[in-house]
């Protein structure tokens, strides 16, 4: 089973933004959308690149790089269900974001 570990305050992410943040030596985006946290990798299934400093609009956020949009609640681009986000499972306790990374 997976463990917790703290990643971030949740007041250090507010709502309709992202961040990135490196745990494990895991380069993980977190995005609070609607003071719900989601947690994926750091890494655009295209290319790489981050997307945690990506364009987030409601649940979607556009890769800045080449303009790939992602589902974050369902976790995969936003056109192509096949194309799937690492996600990682999120808990908010005592106003801290913690996630389990595997
Ligand atoms: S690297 Fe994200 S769309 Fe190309």
């Amino acid at each position: 089973m997976a463990e917790f570990v703290e990643a971030i305050e949740l007041d250090q992410i507010p709502s309709g933004q992202g961040t990135t943040i490196t745990i494990a030596n895991k380069a993980i985006a977190l995005f609070n959308i609607d003071g719900q946290i989601y947690a994926i990798d750091d890494a655009c299934p295209h290319a790489g690149s981050s997307l945690g400093w990506g364009k987030l609009e409601g649940s979607m956020v556009t890769c800045r790089a080449h303009g790939l949009k992602f589902n974050l609640t369902k976790g995969c681009m936003a056109n192509n269900p096949e194309v799937a986000l690492t996600t990682y499972p999120v808990q908010v306790m005592d106003g801290k974001v913690m996630i389990a990374i595997t």
